[in-house]
């Protein structure tokens, strides 16, 4: 039984353990169910979803874009480059106009973090978050979450290191509510530029050396570096940072037999993931993108279907 009230997703901060497991309980009907009668029972037939995507994206976008297919919506997508926001007009006055085409529901990616809060307090339509600057990309959560729990059952008690420039990584952040939320422990590691002490303040293990923050782990998650986000340096070179924090073949035996690797891409190889390890049978890297398109059919079922307030 659907108890979903919620109209808008802006971020897993503000979720409860109960409407994360509504979400995950759905995509499994969703993944299991592809093609099929029961999947066809829930549908966003005559639906227009707008993708407004003012960051590049290719995962995100794409999988929004067939979750709302694979529920018989109609999806349109506008990029920043593609849109009148190039001829001076606002985000405000474009979602208003997006909203008298018709739409039903905008997905929204964007470097400001807040625009889709803001967007969302504008339009009287869902809004979704694709991910905003540093602040959060709850669908990106809510795959690995699904993904983890597919690979390894309940994630009650289980350690992850989330490795890489969490400073400027909402996935960071949306992933830590996201574990916490469903019991398990979240380790931060990387350089103390890139992973200051401050996160302990979150609740989570702050750990700046790698061997260190491996051992233990049950799962290891690697991001990149946010370039786009960095207006100054954080370390004196890639290669000195793949030296020194870069997941290769010999750096493996530091993790446990068992423990698996994820990467919510785009992948930098040979900077904080070395190929054997990118594509070895430990890597969940792709089933993450799979999974990513049965979540996403999920949130915007639940958000377009039965959400209030
Ligand atoms: N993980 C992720 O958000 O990838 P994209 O930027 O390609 O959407």
């Amino acid at each position: 039984m659907i108890n979903w009230k919620r109209k808008n997703l802006i971020g897993i901060e503000e979720l409860s353990k109960n409407e994360i497991a509504q979400i995950l309980d759905l995509a499994k009907i969703f993944k299991e169910s592809s093609g099929s009668k029961t999947e066809q029972k829930f549908q966003l037939s005559g639906k227009r979803i707008v993708n407004l995507f003012m960051e590049p994206s290719t995962r995100t976008r794409i999988a929004f874009e067939i979750a709302a297919k694979s529920l018989f919506a109609d999806v349109i997508s506008v990029a920043e480059k593609s849109s009148s926001l190039t001829k001076g007009e606002t985000l405000r006055d474009t979602a208003m106009n997006i909203q008298a085409l018709g739409a039903d529901a905008i997905v929204l990616r964007h470097s400001s973090p807040g625009a889709p809060l803001f967007l969302s307090r504008i339009v009287d339509v869902p809004v979704v978050n694709a991910g905003d600057g540093a602040h959060e990309h709850p669908s990106q959560a809510l795959l690995d979450l699904y993904t983890l729990q597919e690979k390894m059952g309940s994630l009650e008690g289980k350690k992850i290191t989330i490795l890489g420039d969490i400073l400027f990584s909402r996935v960071a952040r949306s992933n830590f509510w996201a574990l916490s939320k469903m019991g398990a422990e979240v380790t931060f590691a990387g350089p103390s530029t890139l992973v200051p002490k401050a996160f302990e303040a979150f609740g989570a293990v702050v750990k700046h050396d790698l061997q260190e923050a491996l051992a233990d782990a049950d799962a290891v998650m690697l991001l990149r570096i946010q370039h786009e986000r960095q207006s100054s340096s954080h370390f004196p070179s890639l290669a000195e940072y793949n030296a020194i924090f870069g997941l290769n073949a010999d750096r493996k035996k530091w993790l446990k037999k068992d423990a698996v690797i994820l990467h919510p891409g785009p992948i930098n190889r040979g900077v904080e993931i070395d190929s054997q390890l990118a594509d070895s049978p430990q890597s969940l890297i792709l089933n993450q993108v799979t999974n990513g398109i049965a979540v996403r059919m999920a949130i915007l079922y639940l958000c377009t279907t039965y959400g209030q307030s």
